[in-house]
């Protein structure tokens, strides 16, 4: 179903269309042991209160009604559930997950379940994570055992967050546990052992089917423009393809190429925007650049990436016309001080994507990064992509309704966005 677009200024949605928020269990729930458990971030501080959505999850769910959104991409934290290859759920951690997923049917909220966001549990870690293919077999089992114990509650299953960013991450820039770098051949065997784990297991959770609905399946992909600053500066060029190479279309033929390709009934697309490069270096906040710098070059970013609206339709029209599959945007959003900014970032995507569906993309949910602000991996709590504020200075941390959080409360509502930005 396409889009309407134009009457009085606003850009409307089709009416199933799914408006969502995100999280990862690592980022707001706190209270986690696994490999970030004691991972320092840049600002010195750990992922372990995050922001107590392990007991505030009720909470958390009021402000996703008063957002107004119809969907939740959360993630079940697979180091809570299982004590080693095969082990039992724990009952315990699946109940209080239940408990969240009844109270969010409850509130009329569909599910997006992660099954694996950057984290592993620790006997994952010490076998030698994802490099190692019994990694595999044991994903495989827990998540059979997960879907088989949920099939009442959970349809729409996101198998894998961004696999290059967390292999990349992991084993290029040795930002994410464990801390390595430039193992360009561990990145490969880790995007690949996941990709094998992801063509195993959505054949078995299309099979145990799920009585809340059709089942989903699918993995996310983060998509990069990469671009040369200077289009003529041949070294940046190369770079920019290679990465290119490696971030995107390796990955995306890993999980989709070939008969794998008919696993998947969706793609998952996590867009935040563009790198250029400059003299071999990325042009982004947190490869060193000062705003001021970044704007005095023509390069506008949030506190973590360029945005580039522009290359939102011609990435999804690319994937879906090379894929065929329909489009869930599991993640946009941005970090910044600023809402204003925030604010035109959010309506400059949303009139992209709307460009893109009604240019025959189907595309059939956003959901917003993120519902609050968190911990944010290695950079720790500075960077605030929340709809909810969450006061991390004081220890109740109490959450509070951001400007951005009332304005996508109107999209949600209107299922419209303005034709023109602010
Ligand atoms: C994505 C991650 C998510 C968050 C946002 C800002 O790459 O999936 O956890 O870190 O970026």
């Amino acid at each position: 179903m396409k889009p309407t677009g134009g009457k009085n200024g606003v850009l409307s949605f089709p009416s199933q269309f799914l408006w969502g928020t995100a999280t990862s269990p690592t980022q707001v729930e706190g209270h986690i042991t696994n490999e970030w458990t004691d991972h320092v971030a840049r600002d010195g501080r750990t992922c372990h209160p995050a922001c107590d959505s392990y007991h505030r999850y009720p909470e958390d769910i009021e402000w996703m009604v008063r957002l107004g959104v119809k969907a939740y991409r959360m993630g079940i934290e697979w180091s809570r559930l299982q004590s080693g290859p095969g082990a039992p759920l724990n009952q315990t951690e699946l109940y209080r997950y239940i408990d969240q997923l009844d109270r969010l049917k409850a509130a009329g909220i569909e599910p997006m379940v992660v099954l694996h966001h950057f984290s592993n549990p620790l006997w994952i870690t010490q076998a030698g994570g994802w490099e190692n293919p019994a990694t595999v077999t044991a994903f495989v089992t827990y998540a059979t055992q997960l879907a088989t114990a949920l099939r009442g509650r959970v349809r729409i299953w996101n198998t894998f967050n961004e696999p290059d960013t967390y292999a990349s991450c992991s084993y290029l820039i040795g930002e994410f546990p464990p801390e390595q770098k430039w193992r360009f051949r561990a990145y490969r065997r880790v995007v690949c052992h996941m990709a094998e784990a992801h063509g195993q297991i959505c054949p078995i959770l299309r099979q145990i089917g799920s009585s809340a609905g059709p089942v989903e399946v699918g993995f996310s992909k983060n998509w990069t423009t990469f671009a040369a600053y200077h289009p003529w500066a041949p070294w940046d060029q190369a770079i920019a393809g290679l990465s290119h190479e490696i971030f995107n279309q390796f990955v995306l033929r890993s999980f989709l190429g070939g008969k794998r390709g008919e696993v998947s009934t969706f793609l998952g697309v996590n867009y935040y925007g563009r790198v250029r490069y400059r003299h071999t270096r990325p042009l982004i906040p947190t490869f060193g650049y000062f705003h001021d710098q970044l704007n005095a070059l023509g390069v506008y970013c949030d506190d973590m990436f360029e945005r580039h609206p522009a290359g939102m339709a011609p990435a999804l029209k690319e994937m879906q016309q090379r894929y065929h599959l329909p489009i869930y945007v599991t993640e946009h959003g941005s970090a910044s001080a600023d809402e204003g900014f925030r604010e035109r970032d959010l309506q400059e995507n949303l009139q992209a994507l709307h460009a893109a569906m009604a240019g025959g993309v189907e595309v059939r949910g956003f959901f917003y990064w993120s519902l609050l602000d968190n911990f944010e991996w290695q950079f720790g709590y500075a960077k605030k992509f929340g709809l909810i504020s969450v006061d991390f200075a004081d220890p109740s941390l109490p959450r509070a309704m951001k400007p951005l959080g009332e304005i996508y409360r109107q999209i949600c509502l209107a299922n419209a966005v303005a034709q023109s930005s602010p």
